[in-house]
């Protein structure tokens, strides 16, 4: 008897030992061997610190609550890309593709965001230089030239690990606020309709995507554009009487209505994928919807500040973006905005939970991240 509840006890402490191993080597190991992402100033680290071009952030104080410092992230800490690689068991952030140098960089993974970039060639070049997302494709192009002499020419390792990987991409914001809606500088709001211009944007967005398909990757997050239409900026140039009484409910819906277009056509675009190009996994990360959340319930989040940036200049602090040196808001956990256009790490941390874990179809379609990793 007293043998056997030993023998119980050790079984149950062997299972219990085992678990912990098991937990500890979630928290270490990572669920996939490799992430990659493309996009724009929402998840670039770094790309643009070498370029010259006004959406750049590597300076104080972006980055003041960040390990790093002001690494050119336009947050005041991590990215929801920086969240999402924790939550997908890096230890370490995905580097920027500017910056990486060794094989182990290449194979985990590389960050081709980068500020202003758009999906059509000249989307933010009022800005200065970027890397547009043709651009980015190029790069990631490279990129796996690079790990096939990894795996010494065999395309079948390059193929399987790709196939692995949790790509990332976050394109079109640009294409609306560095152009379409900027009408004194870019003539595509004269030219087309909100329709037009769509269909357009994801006709380019489908060319590029098919592109990284044939480079291997096949499961794919597409991340829906934002409110645009609410962010401090635009709060700040549109605040007509009609529209703004100093609540983010009056946010302006020209812009709004033009994005859900768009958005609607990527859900469309992420179907085509699944039907016609064989073990494609595409999923859409509808960050439209999830931010009407984080508004819609502000205060059980902890936000207090939805309209105005933490750190800015003129009207919502919206009209000029986060200068050099300038003294951002002390409370930086109660504010939606940490400048006129980005959201701040609380922000991002809400977002990538939700894009890994939401059980909500408006909110990832037809499956969140973490079950595309299992996909
Ligand atoms: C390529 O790698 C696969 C999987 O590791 C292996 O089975 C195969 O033999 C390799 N092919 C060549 C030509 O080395
Ligand atoms: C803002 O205006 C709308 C109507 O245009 C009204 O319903 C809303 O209550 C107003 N909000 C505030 C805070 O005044
Ligand atoms: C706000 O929170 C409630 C309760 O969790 C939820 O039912 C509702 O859908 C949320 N609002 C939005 C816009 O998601």
């Amino acid at each position: 008897m007293k043998m056997m509840v030993m023998q119980r006890h050790a079984r149950l402490m062997m299972f219990f030992v085992m678990s912990l191993v098991k937990v500890s080597s979630a928290w270490s190991t990572p669920q996939v061997p490799c992430f990659f992402i493309f996009g724009d100033s929402l998840v670039d680290n770094g790309n643009n610190n070498a370029l010259l071009t006004l959406a750049r952030a590597n300076y104080m104080p972006y980055g003041i609550d960040f390990s790093e410092g002001s690494s050119g992230r336009f947050t005041n800490g991590r990215t929801m890309v920086d969240i999402l690689s924790r939550l997908l068991g890096f230890r370490n952030y995905i580097p920027a593709y500017a910056n990486a140098r060794t094989p182990s960089e290449y194979l985990r993974g590389l960050n081709f965001a980068s500020g202003a970039a758009g999906i059509r060639e000249e989307t933010g070049d009022n800005l200065g230089q970027h890397y547009s997302f043709m651009e980015q494709v190029e790069n990631f192009g490279n990129a796996v030239r690079v790990i096939r002499r990894i795996f010494r020419g065999n395309t079948t390792r390059v193929s399987d690990h790709l196939s692995q990987c949790i790509f990332f991409s976050g394109m079109g914001s640009n294409d609306y606020l560095n152009n379409y809606f900027m009408p004194n500088l870019y003539s595509s709001s004269y030219e087309y309709s909100p329709k037009t211009f769509a269909s357009l944007l994801l006709e380019e967005y489908t060319r590029q995507l098919t592109n990284v398909y044939n480079l291997g990757a096949r499961k794919v997050a597409v991340i829906g554009v934002g409110q645009i239409g609410c962010i401090p900026y635009e709060l700040a140039r549109y605040n007509t009487n009609d529209n703004n009484n100093g609540t983010q409910s009056h946010c302006n819906n020209k812009i709004n209505k033009a994005i859900a277009i768009f958005n609607k056509g990527l859900v469309k675009m992420v179907n085509r994928f699944n039907d016609q190009f064989p073990g494609a996994k595409f999923i859409y990360v509808n960050t439209f919807e999830s931010s009407k959340d984080l508004v819609e319930n502000a205060s059980s989040y902890g936000f207090e500040v939805i309209d105005k940036g933490c750190c800015g200049v003129g009207r919502n602090n919206g009209q000029i973006t986060c200068l050099p040196l300038q003294q951002p808001c002390q409370d930086r956990r109660k504010y939606l905005f940490w400048d006129a256009f980005h959201p701040t790490e609380f922000a991002n941390i809400i977002y990538a939970k939700k894009a890994y874990s939401s059980t909500s179809k408006s909110e990832v379609y037809p499956v969140n991240i973490r079950q595309l990793v299992m996909a």
